[in-house]
């Protein structure tokens, strides 16, 4: 090695000890004296000082030092004077004093310092993703995502679960987004797809018999992309036969319980709480509910039935309801102005206004108070459980609007009213999903998770009858608002798999050509099995405290899809093309 030490080590352990340090120059400060150099590598950093009268030819070379360059110094460990101690990293109360200085390798000038404060735009960044990613906030968040992995495989392989690699090439699943197609030169005109997920694989593996799989994978979605979305992402994938629900979730528990403790968060009680998928809906409004704060939605619909608010009153006659909040003591913080941006906030979700009411000297203050008489104001008052100082917002629709409207509201005063740590986690899990949801587009039924979850058993009768109420045997894992897992116990009846494909008008013809593997599989002895994918990015990402994906992925993807280092998607040679009998046709303009 070319150094005794990394830059992040040394203590008043080590004083007088001869080092040698390997490292980039971070900083350097020339006093016209003493030549100050903060070198930088993965696991710290270290103060080297040059001192022209002991050692002048290295203090020379030292001089010439410019940000980023590679180094390797020699010298001995000292004490700092006490008025240089820096208890803010933990080689701050040493320094080295260095008798011999060699340069690995220059730089040229980085187009942005990695210590700075002030960042320049992502698009830089991403173009030199080297020179971002010596950033602490980055390389922690490759760090603690070597962690995850690390306990996940090691709990895994406790369990008795075999790590299983499946095909990138191969066909199309069915998980609901674009496919990334690749060409076959072997087969021209014909195309594998990357794989969304290895859902179906897995299915077969065990069928195959191999009953605890488990996969750190990748897939690959041709999808709109958002903070938490990246179309190359990383699945902590699982499978299991002769299993029940309760057996998957249990197993689930287990584990993020040890990925919480090897990243030295405080053990969540177990088991995970549970919430039914209509109790949440009824709630929060939403499937992935934030339980770090309360703020629940509350329906006054009985009590403004007959009240003299026509946009109310009208809304219940015509089915819907009018659900609300209580942003606790807010109503001197938001202005008018405010609350008008928070009226387009919602009609971003289709809400068409956003009544809201101050509560003050006992009763309403809004310019729509005038429409509820005095009882009334009383009775939504004590429905909302509400105190002087408290501001409630109300949409009135029908919930398919309203849910998510409110759902975004909470969340965002949430934040905004600081009504919990950012720091807190709350993993929880929903179940009892909706087998199917109505797709109101394209008039038809569509799988809410995928085709091949097991409806609850008691609903199978349902689905002759009533598909709209038919729960299924599937579960999200959430945890601070954000779906970090999914899954479901899968069909392996050949009948049920065949009612389920008709009601999403997938026909027999149409099911063997997309699954007909996966079916024709199941035909020969498939053990009853379920599984999960947790999303290994999102919980980087949840457990790092950090909001966009991008950071805990060591390559991402921009918006766009665009890899900016390296220049991918990019054109490619005609000669690589006529091999794959492609020919380019895009748009005139
Ligand atoms: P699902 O599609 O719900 O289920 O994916 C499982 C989990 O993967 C994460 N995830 C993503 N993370 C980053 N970027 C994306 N584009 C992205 N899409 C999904 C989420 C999600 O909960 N085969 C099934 C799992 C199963 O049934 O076993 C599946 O893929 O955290
Ligand atoms: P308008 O009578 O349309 O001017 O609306 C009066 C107030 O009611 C405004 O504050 C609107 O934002 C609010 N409002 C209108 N439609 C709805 C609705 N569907 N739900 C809740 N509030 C609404």
């Amino acid at each position: 090695m070319l150094r005794t030490h990394t830059c992040g080590e040394l203590t008043r352990d080590h004083e007088g000890t001869a080092v040698t340090l390997c490292g980039w120059v971070q900083n350097w400060r020339d006093h016209g004296g003493l030549v100050f150099v903060d070198l930088r590598d993965r696991y710290g950093i270290t103060q080297v000082v040059f001192n022209p009268q002991s050692h002048p030819d290295v203090h020379a070379v030292a001089r010439t030092l410019r940000s980023e360059w590679v180094i390797q110094v020699s010298g001995r460990v000292v004490l700092r004077p006490s008025d240089m101690v820096n208890p803010n990293i933990a080689t701050g109360d040493i320094e080295v004093r260095a008798d011999a200085l060699k340069i690995l390798n220059r730089s040229k000038t980085p187009p942005f310092e990695p210590s700075a404060f002030d960042l320049p735009n992502e698009e830089l960044r991403l173009k030199y993703r080297y020179i971002d990613l010596r950033r602490p906030v980055l390389r922690d968040a490759l760090v603690l995502r070597h962690k995850l992995t690390q306990a996940a495989r090691n709990y895994f392989d406790r369990h008795g679960f075999l790590e299983i690699e499946t095909p990138m090439l191969g066909r199309s699943t069915p998980e609901g987004a674009r496919d990334y197609l690749v060409p076959s030169r072997v087969h021209p005109g014909s195309f594998y797809a990357l794989p969304q997920s290895p859902q179906l694989y897995k299915q077969i593996l065990m069928v195959a018999g191999l009953d605890r799989y488990y996969q750190i994978a990748r897939c690959f979605r041709d999808e709109d992309l958002r903070a938490d979305r990246q179309p190359e992402f990383t699945q902590i994938d699982v499978e299991m036969s002769f299993v029940e629900r309760d057996d998957i979730l249990q197993i689930i528990d287990g584990l993020v319980a040890e990925m919480l403790e090897a990243v030295g968060r405080s053990a969540p009680s177990l088991p995970l709480p549970r919430y039914s998928y209509a109790e949440v809906m009824e709630r929060f409004g939403t499937d992935k509910p934030d339980m770090r704060f309360g703020m629940e939605l509350v329906d006054i619909s009985s009590i403004v039935a007959n009240c003299e608010f026509g946009v109310f009153r009208n809304t219940i006659e015509s089915g819907g309801r009018v659900r609300g909040l209580n942003a606790p003591q807010a109503a001197e913080k938001y202005s008018r102005r405010i609350i008008d941006e928070l009226t387009r906030f919602v009609g971003d979700f289709g809400a068409k206004g956003l009544a809201f009411f101050r509560v003050k000297d006992g009763a309403l203050d809004s310019p729509i108070a005038k429409f509820f008489d005095s009882e009334t104001q009383q009775a939504i008052i004590r429905t909302m459980d509400a105190r002087p100082g408290d501001l409630l917002f109300f949409v009135a629709d029908k919930d398919a609007v309203s849910s998510p409207a409110l759902a975004a509201l909470r969340n965002r005063l949430g934040r905004e009213l600081q009504l919990y740590d950012p720091n807190d986690l709350n993993v929880l899990w929903v179940i009892d999903f909706p087998l199917f949801g109505w797709n109101e587009d394209e008039r038809r039924w569509d799988a809410e998770h995928h085709p091949f979850c097991f409806p609850v058993v008691e609903d199978i009768p349902l689905l002759e009858t009533d598909p709209g109420a038919v729960r299924a045997q599937s579960y999200d894992l959430v945890c601070n608002g954000c779906e970090a897992g999914s899954g479901s116990i899968r069909i392996h009846d050949p009948e049920v798999q065949g009612k389920v494909f008709a009601l999403l008008g997938i026909d027999a013809a149409e099911a063997e050509r997309r699954f007909g593997f996966l079916l024709e599989a199941l035909r020969y002895g498939a053990p009853p099995h379920g599984g999960i994918a947790l999303g290994l990015d999102r919980w980087v990402m949840l457990l790092s405290g950090l909001t966009n994906i991008r950071d805990v992925i060591a390559f991402p993807k921009t918006q766009r899809a665009a890899d900016l280092m390296t220049g991918a998607p990019s054109p490619v040679d005609e000669r690589q093309l006529r091999e794959l009998h492609i020919r380019v046709d895009l748009p005139a303009d």
